[in-house]
């Protein structure tokens, strides 16, 4: 549904969007993560043809954004960060309003307007003035509006910021409505546990690059495979046990680095590998005659994974 090459944006001498590409599947739930000024906004803006990358392609169900921006405006729905909405209408009348305007006629209004009011939990407040309604539920009235022509692909871009724990479970909800009806959807938020709970595949950026695309549980073995094993040794005949040990390890393939942990007993080694592996190495240490009393790699959860993929050098 979704293929991005090597995009770029470039604003003045900076560079918001460098070189990403990644791609999505038909009805994939597809997450968008990144911290602040990550690039999340200005890629969703070039998909929903708002704004022209630098170089870099992206083809929305086989039409480029550039080449083609009025076909793709047929086949996306976009749901910006911050939106303007009309305060003197009411709910129905507000999507009635866009409705018309992408040329529908009144008897498939009503009903258009109201199975929109209904998926996205607004009925009971369809005469309600749009200036009357919640943050939260203006956000899902801008979603209703993004959903009116029946665009294959929806970009939300942070469609549950601001809103309750409620309100982001019902959200949850409505997504998975949309994934029912087959559409695909790719949507942004900083938090990554929420996001990963509800996506089928997720792609990670910082300042502007890719820093992981792929499925949910692939990130977690990714991370998990370079977390670091907490080793534990009994001082041996000669005192401290881990200068030895160090330098057996340094040897070890997969072996990225050692350091000293808490006290002089522990050390923290990073190791890329699986559990095989791990089993592998410990046996080696054993071989060597080092007192091992703990070996273990800790399960990582995935806010420490987010911190740790985004790590910022700068
Ligand atoms: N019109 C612009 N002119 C200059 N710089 C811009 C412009 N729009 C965005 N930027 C810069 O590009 C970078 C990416 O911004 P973008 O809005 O895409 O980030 P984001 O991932 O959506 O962040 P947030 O999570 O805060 O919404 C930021 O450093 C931002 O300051
Ligand atoms: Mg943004």
């Amino acid at each position: 549904m979704l293929e991005i090459r090597e995009l770029t944006r470039v604003y003045g001498h900076f560079t918001a969007l460098d070189h990403l590409s990644m791609s999505i599947g038909d009805g994939e739930l597809h997450g968008f993560v990144g911290p602040n000024g990550a690039g999340k906004t200005t890629t969703m803006r070039i998909l929903a043809t708002l704004l022209a990358p630098t170089s870099g392609t992206a083809v929305i169900d086989g039409v480029d954004v550039t080449e083609n921006p009025r076909r793709v405006r047929e086949l996306v729905g976009y749901m910006p960060d911050f939106f303007g909405v009309y305060d003197h209408l009411k709910s129905w009348e507000y999507l009635d309003f866009y409705a018309r305007c992408y040329g529908f006629g009144q008897s498939e209004r009503a009903r258009m307007t109201s199975q929109l009011l209904d998926l996205v939990n607004l009925s009971d407040k369809k005469d309600a003035y749009v200036d009357s309604l919640s943050r939260g539920m203006k956000q899902r009235l801008c979603l209703a509006h993004a959903l009116i022509h029946d665009p294959k692909l929806l970009i939300l871009d942070e469609p549950a910021s601001g809103m309750d724990p409620r309100a982001r479970a019902e959200m949850k909800g409505i997504l998975k409505s949309l994934k029912d009806m087959g559409k695909t959807v790719l949507i942004s938020s900083h938090i990554l546990p929420e996001l990963s709970e509800m996506c089928d595949s997720l792609t990670i950026i910082d300042h502007g690059k890719l820093v992981f695309s792929g499925a949910v549980d692939a990130l977690a073995r990714h991370m998990q495979g370079q977390a670091a094993i907490h080793l534990r040794l009994l001082p041996g005949e000669d005192g401290d046990p881990t200068p030895a040990a160090a330098a057996l390890l340094k040897q070890y393939p997969g072996v990225t680095a050692i350091e000293r942990g808490d006290d002089s007993c522990t050390l923290l080694v990073g190791y890329e590998g699986d559990e095989d592996g791990m089993a592998d190495l410990l046996q080696a240490l054993l071989r060597a005659g080092v007192r091992v009393s703990g070996f273990h790699r800790p399960p990582m959860n995935l806010e420490k994974v987010f911190m740790e993929v985004t790590r910022s050098d700068s």
